[in-house]
């Protein structure tokens, strides 16, 4: 007889907790109605599985998640990870922010046991909902042994994906799309595309931290006036990330704001509004005074810095 691993569920709202007044509405409802005793008894299949723990943290739309919250979000993971008894973690959330509370999880989370993130496109109480299937394979991903060392990930529509590169593409049930590591055949099969890659030491935060470091994401399109950038700073942003065209294309006339900003001490980032888009290092970043956001999302780009300035050192 095999045993069945024991797995903490930590429910944060999201439309996977959704309730609509209708089986039809997959609209005009409410994120985040529902809690954990309710998500769990929509799949008495989750028995077979694991053995869950299960808690609400949150009752959230997650465009409400603020950085406080993935601070008391991490706190709890990782209470539970520190638990011998607790195999992996598998956290519930709104698709809208999903991915900036995984990848700062993963950042942060230090150890080999799994953590997976999931949600859902269509309310729990829709017919034909993908909450209970989302949370069943996420299950399945958290109960595997194949899913130590990988980081935090995030199960969603049958597709794993690193926490690194997942990102909310499509308001389809198939939302997120990224570098997916592996998937899950047939709602039961947990499949890996390749071994685990070493992953880099999690960020040592202090014990006594609060609050994140405020950094600003400024979307730069066409003609966008550069006094956005005093008005960050003016606001208390002790960081920026400007999201620019293609390979973090600065605009001529934003350069005496950004070399003004970066020498005022106020550290500049270049990333891409491209998606899948790569921000290389290039002699502009010495002349003005910013660096590239390499191959990061400008949400995680705005993550790493936020750890970098509340953690008082580069991250590696
Ligand atoms: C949310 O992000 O909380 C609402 C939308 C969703 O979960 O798909």
């Amino acid at each position: 007889m095999t045993t069945r691993p024991t797995l903490a569920l930590i429910t944060t709202g999201g439309t996977i907790a959704g309730a609509a007044a209708s089986k039809t509405d997959t609209t005009g409802y409410v994120a985040g109605s529902l809690g954990a005793a309710a998500l769990l008894a929509a799949v008495p299949e989750l028995g077979d599985v694991a053995e869950l723990q299960a808690e609400e943290l949150f009752a959230l739309d997650s465009k409400d998640m603020t950085p406080a919250h993935w601070l008391a979000l991490a706190h709890r993971v990782r209470a539970r990870l520190d638990d011998p008894a607790i195999a992996g973690v598998v956290v519930t959330h709104g698709t809208d922010t999903l991915e900036e509370s995984a990848y700062f999880l993963d950042r942060v989370l230090a150890g080999d046991k799994p953590v997976v993130l999931t949600g859902a496109m269509r309310p729990a109480t829709a017919l034909s909902a993908d909450g209970p299937m989302n949370l069943y394979e996420a299950v399945r991903v958290a109960a595997d042994p194949a899913s130590a060392g990988r980081g935090v990930l995030v199960a969603f529509a049958g597709t794993i994906l690193p926490a690194a590169s997942a990102r909310k593409q499509r308001g389809e049930l198939a939302a997120f799309a990224g570098d997916a590591c592996g998937r899950i055949e047939a709602a039961t099969t947990v499949r890996y595309f390749a071994p685990p890659v070493p992953r880099r030491p999690a960020v040592a935060l202090p014990a006594t931290l609060a609050e994140l470091p405020r950094v600003d994401l400024l979307y730069v399109a066409a003609g966008s006036a550069p006094d956005l950038l005093d008005a960050a700073v003016g606001a208390g942003a002790c960081g920026i990330v400007l999201v620019l065209p293609g390979n973090g294309s600065l605009p001529d006339y934003w350069e005496e704001a950004v070399v003004r900003t970066a020498a005022a001490g106020v550290a500049v980032v270049r990333a891409s509004r491209c998606v899948g888009g790569t921000v290389s290092a290039r002699s502009v970043d010495e002349r003005l005074g910013t660096r590239p956001a390499g191959r990061l999302t400008p949400a995680a780009a705005r993550i790493e810095l936020m750890l970098e300035l509340a953690a008082g050192a580069p991250q590696s």
